[in-house]
């Protein structure tokens, strides 16, 4: 019996912007090693779940939980926060995010741009951090890029040195953001060759996607969020094979007519 307790755990999660609720009491849970796909029409709220999850976002409502460690906040409603910043640093930098716009830091080689949380936040001693950061851009298939700009790279090797920078940092559990939305079709696949061989090695993920291909060959799980509430979830054979709502159905062939 696992007796590890789940990576990250959502439970009864609320979140509003002002007056808008976007996140309406959800409830998610990935075990280590644990893949799980959030997937649903725009503005469904799953980038803003993402972020609720690493505490990018405040919370209004119900618990956020790493590793067993549930967050503590302070105040409540609106003017609820995290109490603990030294909490909120461990768990950020035990989530690392890919985002959809790679987000790389344009002045800095990609080398340095993943060793730069390493050594600047986590303190991690240079020589050994470069030598991790080397071996992640060799797992990604850009060890040759390694003095370029990013501005040099292609969508797809920076969103590799993405994926690369957010290895570096040895976290937990990594979040996608439609990592592949801003991709070519024939980028997008070298992308989604990353995200599968992580998936092989037991990597925990959270993934939003858009690509219900990608969501069918890596999750062990798939959420289909609709208005900030979870539809329907289940493991993707079910998911995908046989949807019961009649809204996720309506979105799956939306979807794959597109
Ligand atoms: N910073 C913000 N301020 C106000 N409202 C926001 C903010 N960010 C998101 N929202 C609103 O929250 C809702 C959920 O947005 P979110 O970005 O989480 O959706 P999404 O499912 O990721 O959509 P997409 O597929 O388009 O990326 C939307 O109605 C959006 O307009
Ligand atoms: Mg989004």
């Amino acid at each position: 019996m696992d007796l590890q307790p789940p990576v990250i755990e959502m439970k009864n999660l609320h979140k509003a912007y002002g007056s808008l609720e976007v996140i309406k009491g959800v409830d998610i849970t990935a075990q280590k090693g644990q893949v799980i796909s959030l997937i649903g029409s725009s503005g469904s709220g799953k980038s803003t779940l993402l972020r609720c999850c690493n505490l990018l976002e405040d919370s209004q409502q119900g618990e956020v939980v790493f590793k067993g460690e549930p967050v503590i906040w302070k105040g409540s409603g609106h003017a609820r926060r995290p109490a603990d910043g030294d909490q909120v640093m461990r768990i950020r930098t035990n989530l690392s995010m890919v985002f959809q716009q790679f987000n790389l830091w344009s002045h800095m080689t990609v080398l340095e741009n993943v060793m730069e949380a390493p050594v600047t936040v986590l303190k991690r001693d240079r020589k050994a951090v470069e030598e991790a950061a080397r071996g992640y851009l060799q797992k990604v298939g850009i060890s040759d890029k390694c003095d370029m700009y990013p501005a040099q790279l292609s969508g797809g090797q920076q969103q590799r040195a993405a994926i690369a920078r957010g290895l570096c940092m040895e976290p937990e559990a990594l979040l996608f953001d439609e990592p592949t939305s801003a991709l070519d079709p024939e980028l997008e696949q070298e992308v989604v060759r990353v995200i599968k061989d992580l998936a092989a090695e037991g990597r925990t993920m959270l993934i939003v996607t858009h690509d219900m291909k990608l969501a069918a060959d890596v999750s062990d799980h798939v959420v289909f969020l609709h208005h900030g509430r979870i539809e329907e979830q289940g493991p993707p054979e079910t998911l995908f094979g046989a949807p019961k709502s009649e809204r996720l159905r309506g979105f799956l062939s939306a979807t794959l007519a597109a």
